[in-house]
């Protein structure tokens, strides 16, 4: 019997368990490979004694409608710069050789790795220097280079859109500016989705920084209408003309991203100086990451967990299946990592919202 070791890596998301379930359930139909479990991505090989777990079809059975992952996960935890203590200092050393031999001598014959972008990069990284490594799109930011959709994206959208559709009633009530901000670091995928889904007035997206001129027009042309209230909908990395993101520093050692959010705060006060509206904010945060994956993200979880193992049987290492014009097919981990995929600003979202009057800050 050959050897699998899984492991999910990053931001968690709904329908990581889909895939970690299709994962062992292709690999016990096809009866030669037995699958094991890393746990918190790599730390369940590095720590020691390890954390590494058998994953049969008893332990996975049902667990493709739960959010989040049985495996856990680290966006911490990067092998290539691996927070350590030396001598009583804090500093990162590189671990992957380390990491490499490890999962060798255990008898791994592959891995596969199911996460985002940053995750692929060392995925890529590792495949150069010898791993036999396979990798599966997951992010609700669906910013990830090569594939039309990663898993959660579906989901995040729906659980966006429904918390704007709630959201709605209660600006209509009180005549208010009611700001929602979603998830989203460079691309505004979810934003304008959800904004587009619920019919928001404002979408406001990190490919285009906004102008407050243009905000301020159109909330000003809708309430002299005597419409009663606005829906904007505004993406933790949207940044106006003149100014940058909204972000702090983290306090967690190996976190190598800036902690987003506050965007739309900062867009309320200068509504509400400018314009003497009501407006009031909701932050929809990490909500956005949990709860029960839908049936789109449960069937791209399926679908991207057996090509993952049939790469993984067929030796096709340093790919990753992506999601193309309706096909699941494999691209090389080096093409998927090699740009971010943001909103083409000729995209048919972006022109569909404009022809709708939709405000994106221009
Ligand atoms: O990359 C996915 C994502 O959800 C981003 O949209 C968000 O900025 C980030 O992860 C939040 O990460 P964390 O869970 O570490 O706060």
């Amino acid at each position: 019997m050959k050897k699998l070791l899984l492991l999910t890596s990053g931001g968690d998301c709904p329908g990581l368990n889909g895939v970690i379930r299709a994962v062992v359930k292709a690999a016990e139909h096809d009866g030669n490979w037995q699958v094991y479990g890393s746990r918190r991505a790599y730390c369940g090989v590095l720590e020691k004694p390890n954390d590494i777990i058998h994953l049969t079809s008893e332990v996975v059975a049902g667990i493709h409608v739960r959010g989040g992952t049985i495996l856990e996960t680290v966006n911490k935890g990067n092998p290539t710069a691996f927070p350590a203590e030396i001598a009583g200092e804090q500093v990162f050393i590189d671990r992957s050789d380390e990491l490499i031999s490890t999962i060798k001598q255990l008898g791994f014959d592959a891995v596969i790795n199911i996460g985002g972008d940053g995750s692929h990069r060392v995925s890529q990284h590792l495949f150069e220097h010898g791993l036999n490594i396979v990798g599966v799109p997951k992010t609700i930011d669906n910013d990830l280079y090569g594939t039309d959709y990663t898993i959660g994206f579906q989901t995040a959208v729906d659980t966006a859109t429904e918390a704007i559709d709630r959201l709605i009633p209660t600006a209509q009530s009180h005549n208010r500016v009611i700001v929602t901000e979603v998830m989203g670091r460079d691309a505004g995928w979810i934003c304008l989705h959800s904004a587009i889904a619920a019919g928001a007035e404002v979408a406001l997206i990190p490919e285009i920084p906004y102008d407050i001129e243009a905000i301020k027009a159109k909330l000003t042309s809708r309430f002299d209408k005597g419409h009663g209230f606005a829906n904007i909908v505004i993406s933790e990395g949207a940044k106006p003309i003149a100014g940058g993101i909204v972000s702090k520093q983290s306090n967690e050692r190996g976190y190598e991203n800036p902690v987003l959010g506050g965007i739309a705060e900062q867009l309320a006060s200068q509504i509400r100086v400018a314009l003497d509206l009501d407006v009031r904010v909701t932050v929809l945060g990490h909500i956005q990451r949990g709860g029960t994956p839908n049936a789109f993200d449960r069937v791209l979880a399926a679908e991207f967990g057996v090509q993952a193992f049939e790469l993984v049987k067929q030796g096709q290492f340093g790919f990753i299946p992506v999601s193309k014009d309706g096909e699941i097919k494999p691209i090389s981990l080096k093409e998927a990592t090699s740009e971010y995929r943001v909103i083409p600003l000729e995209h048919s979202l972006i022109t569909s919202a404009r022809a709708m009057g939709m405000c994106l800050g221009e």
